[in-house]
């Protein structure tokens, strides 16, 4: 009898709880088409798989009549789980209890999954719904959130970091994001803010809503703080749920294998790249032309789109895939995409998942906006990540490899592995035109048919280096393919590569020009 009366007694209090903020604020959550934190959980691991631990944890605030208040779970439900078997680490705040607000239990809460995440090895996701820092709390809010951001610090390149934005993240609720790896944003539900609209009315007095302010597209396609963007909750755990087939648990493994399968039909890349050098094409279908079963996990689609950047299997495999993208802007690199490159590719190194590389570019994206917004400083990134990256690097140079984009797109030079040429490569300082008009101008200038000397001189110039050969013949490029044995040769460079293993001089760390 004794048992059973505990047992009902645990039900009791396991049910209350499990109420959260109450009917109420449950109701108003799903008025704007948010699950409850529960629910979301449940929704994104295995069924059966999700071991809660904290349930009873409280908070002991006692300013402000907060001891008169019970905030159920502290407002964030911690615990571990799988998707599709591969072990979670998972948090989710609860905005039904004082809107998500980290007070000080509720930052131990996730602070000790996300000790158990990197103690254990496995992957940490969380799903933030929260108005920052619990202001009753005072400075232990603020300890709480120092706590978390050290542990994402610590933890990064040991463990993947996924961050959900499901509600209004205000203040410390959106650094924590912006130390993980990965974030995902759902349109209209996720606001990813620093300070809020009230607060910009007061200091600058301007109006501005969340939505504009910080809204889901505008970190996908303006800040780059977003790297997937979905239109629903349900679709965006199924990209969470995606991601985590291709990448590893921790970064001394690598990702699970798959089955291998070919490309489909339907991806013809002998008909990709028009013959006419001057038309862009879609690079995306070079990848899904390349990959197992032309299946490409696109990650941060909507921004920078003059860089592509993504995962998809080789043999069955994850590889990592940066391309120059001629639909956008001509491939250039300029300031955004190669802050989008470079910490994917750091990102691959860090999991050991391999690098291929698609270059198709005219090169750094000259003018003043650019040289003012620090592109050679950004610009660096990408040397410095591709330099310093030890996973296997291969290089196929579908078309312009022009000046710093030639070097800094993974050329041998910064050790590339392996770097490939199809014929139609034009790999070269500058473009033809350019140099023409640079080398030849005082010849152009003093003909008597500027114009038609200005066309002579070019096409000297195309014929001299606008190709793979000269690269080809100083070793720089290891073989001028066929686009048609393009797979091939990477599934082999990739076979081979399996057991690379170099070693950088020791050191503390390096400074990338971040
Ligand atoms: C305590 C909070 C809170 C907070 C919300 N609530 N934010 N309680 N501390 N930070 C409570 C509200 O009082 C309310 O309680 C409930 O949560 C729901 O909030 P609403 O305002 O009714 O919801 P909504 O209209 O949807 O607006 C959501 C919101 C807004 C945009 C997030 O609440 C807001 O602006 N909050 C403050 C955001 C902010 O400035 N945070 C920064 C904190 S400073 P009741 O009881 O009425 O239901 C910070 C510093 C860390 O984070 C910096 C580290 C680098």
């Amino acid at each position: 009898m004794a048992i059973k009366s505990k047992l009902r007694e645990l039900q009791e209090k396991r049910e209350k709880i499990l109420l959260g903020g109450g009917e109420q604020a449950i109701e108003k959550q799903k008025a704007l088409g948010k699950r409850t934190a529960r629910e979301r959980i449940m929704a994104l691991l295995d069924v059966d798989s999700f071991n809660e631990y904290d349930l009873f944890v409280e908070h002991d605030a006692r300013d402000f009549d907060m001891d008169k208040k019970s905030l159920p779970s502290d407002g964030v439900i911690i615990g571990t789980g799988t998707i599709y078997g591969a072990p979670v680490a998972i948090f989710a705040q609860d905005f039904t209890v004082a809107g998500g607000s980290l007070g000080l239990m509720h930052s131990r809460k996730i602070t000790k999954i996300m000790d158990h995440a990197l103690k254990m090895r496995m992957p940490l996701i969380g799903i933030n719904d929260s108005g920052g820092a619990r202001i009753q709390e005072g400075v232990n809010s603020l300890a709480g959130y120092g706590e978390i951001f050290f542990r994402n610090t610590i933890s990064s390149g040991v463990i993947p970091q996924i961050s959900v934005i499901l509600g209004p993240c205000a203040g410390g609720a959106v650094y924590s994001p912006a130390l993980t790896d990965f974030v995902f944003v759902v349109d209209n539900i996720s606001k990813m803010f620093i300070t809020g609209p009230e607060v910009i009315k007061t200091v600058l007095g301007e109006e501005i809503s969340m939505e504009d302010l910080g809204g889901a597209r505008v970190h996908s396609e303006i800040t780059g703080n977003a790297h997937f963007f979905s239109s629903s909750e349900e679709e965006c755990f199924d990209q969470i749920k995606k991601l985590i087939t291709f990448i590893p648990w921790n970064n001394s493994q690598k990702a699970r294998p798959f089955e291998a399968g070919e490309p489909l039909n339907e991806f013809n890349i002998n008909k990709i790249v028009p013959d006419d050098p001057t038309l862009p094409y879609d690079v995306k279908d070079v990848i899904r032309a390349i990959v197992d079963n032309s299946d490409f996990f696109e990650i941060m689609e909507n921004y920078a789109k003059n860089i592509v950047i993504g995962f998809g299997r080789m043999g069955g495999k994850t590889t990592g895939f940066v391309a120059n993208q001629p639909l956008e802007m001509a491939g250039v690199l300029d300031v955004d995409s190669s802050d989008k490159a470079a910490r994917f590719i750091r990102y691959c190194d860090a999991f050991n998942i391999p690098l291929i590389t698609f270059v198709d570019l005219p090169g750094y994206m000259p003018g003043v906006d650019q040289e003012h917004a620090g592109v050679i400083r950004h610009g660096a990134k990408v040397l410095y990540a591709y330099s310093e990256a030890t996973v296997p690097k291969l290089t196929v140079i579908i078309r312009k490899a022009y000046g710093g984009g030639y070097i800094a797109m993974s050329s041998r030079h910064l050790r590339a592995d392996f770097v490939f040429a199809w014929p139609a490569a034009e790999i070269a300082v500058m473009g033809p035109e350019g140099a023409a008009n640079i080398i030849f101008r005082k010849e152009i200038l003093s003909s008597d048919d500027p114009d038609e000397t200005r066309k002579q001189k070019i096409e000297e110039y195309k014929q001299k280096f606008a190709n793979p050969y000269v690269a080809a013949s100083r070793g720089y490029v290891d073989a001028v393919i066929e686009p048609s044995e393009t797979r091939k040769f990477l599934l082999h460079s990739l076979a081979i590569s399996e057991n690379k293993s170099i070693q950088l001089p020791q050191k503390k760390h390096g400074l990338p020009p971040f």
